[in-house]
């Protein structure tokens, strides 16, 4: 087992191309994996591909994210973000490396009046949800299983709201945007350093205390209303704002409407600061602006 060496599966996504940006100044060997190179469908080739690398930590940004499609592709979200996973817990395990792996808030009903603690019961309400939760049992039944739950993750990279509400923002004279869903936006380039510091104190330490799950968004309390408000108001975007109810917005897929992070755990484990949501917006924002 290498300690300096990581291999990030997944790392064409939001969350694995920030880890690729921010590896460039990290003293660490980083080996970078995506799909079709490597499937975490297929447990034979992932040993033979991370066997050889020999990895102090895995970390796990792969996962089936079409949320809506899922309802209808119960087999194929399960076949990643359940059986995905469990592969890649009996891989770090053959090469005793540390395994990293991202959840999300789906796990929960959303029927919480104060922030979701790591110990709340999970209830999840969506096929998506079910197969994250999956994923999460067979992480955290190995002994060197480190679970981050995040929530409304958005980068400069890939497909995301901050994108979407960009381009609706423009193309349109007024939107929609709900306020019955509060959670907290996350910027994957946070997302990545919360993510780093854990692999670097879990392969500095070996200590299999540190497994389990933690909990990690950036700071603060909005709506999906007020995220686009925010968006709008930095951009200077004059598209009229309404916010509407989640009934009048149907998806398949049911959403929580307050997933809301108590962080405490990951901030004291790890010993980070977490930046406030609109803090991070704006860093993102001007990102996108100097592309
Ligand atoms: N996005 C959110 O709002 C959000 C919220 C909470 C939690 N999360 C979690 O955060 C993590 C990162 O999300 P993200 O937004 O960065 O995801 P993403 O942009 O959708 O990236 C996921 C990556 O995984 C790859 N992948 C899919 N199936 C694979 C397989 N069988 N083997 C190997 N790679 C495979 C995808 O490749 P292809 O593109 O080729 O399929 C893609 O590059 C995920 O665990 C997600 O569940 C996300």
């Amino acid at each position: 087992m290498n300690r300096e060496t990581y291999a990030v599966i997944g790392c064409n996504g939001q969350l694995g191309s920030e880890l690729k940006e921010l590896s460039a100044n990290l003293p660490i060997d980083f080996k970078f994996y995506d799909y079709p190179e490597i499937d975490i469908t297929k447990k034979d080739e992932l040993l033979e591909i991370l066997r050889k690398d020999a990895p102090g930590a895995i970390i796990n940004c792969a996962a089936y994210t079409a949320v809506d499609k899922a309802e209808t592709e119960k087999d194929a979200a399960l076949a990643v973000n359940g059986i995905g996973v469990k592969n890649l817990a009996d891989v770090a395990k053959a090469i005793d490396a540390w395994l990293i792996h991202v959840s999300t808030d789906y796990v929960f009903d959303g029927t919480a009046c104060r922030p979701y603690a790591e110990t709340d019961a999970t209830n999840p309400q969506s096929v998506y949800g079910a197969t994250k939760l999956q994923g999460e049992v067979y992480a955290t039944s190995y002994s060197k299983g480190i679970v981050i739950r995040t929530a409304w993750l958005y980068s400069t990279y890939g497909n995301n709201f901050v994108k979407t509400m960009l381009r609706l923002g423009n193309e349109r004279e007024s939107l929609n945007v709900v306020f019955d869903q509060v959670g907290t936006p996350t910027y994957a380039r946070d997302l990545a350093k919360a993510i780093l510091a854990a692999a670097e104190k879990a392969t500095a330490t070996n200590d299999t205390t540190l497994a389990g799950i933690y909990h990690y968004s950036n700071e603060g309390v909005c709506s999906w209303y007020d995220f686009t408000r925010e968006i709008f108001d930095i951009e200077r975007i004059a598209c009229k704002l309404s916010p509407i109810e989640t009934k009048d917005y149907p998806t398949p897929a049911k959403r929580p409407h307050f997933s809301v992070f108590n962080k405490k755990k990951i901030k004291a484990t790890f010993g980070i600061e977490i930046p406030h949501w609109k803090h991070s917006l704006i860093e993102c924002l001007n990102k996108l602006n100097s592309k």
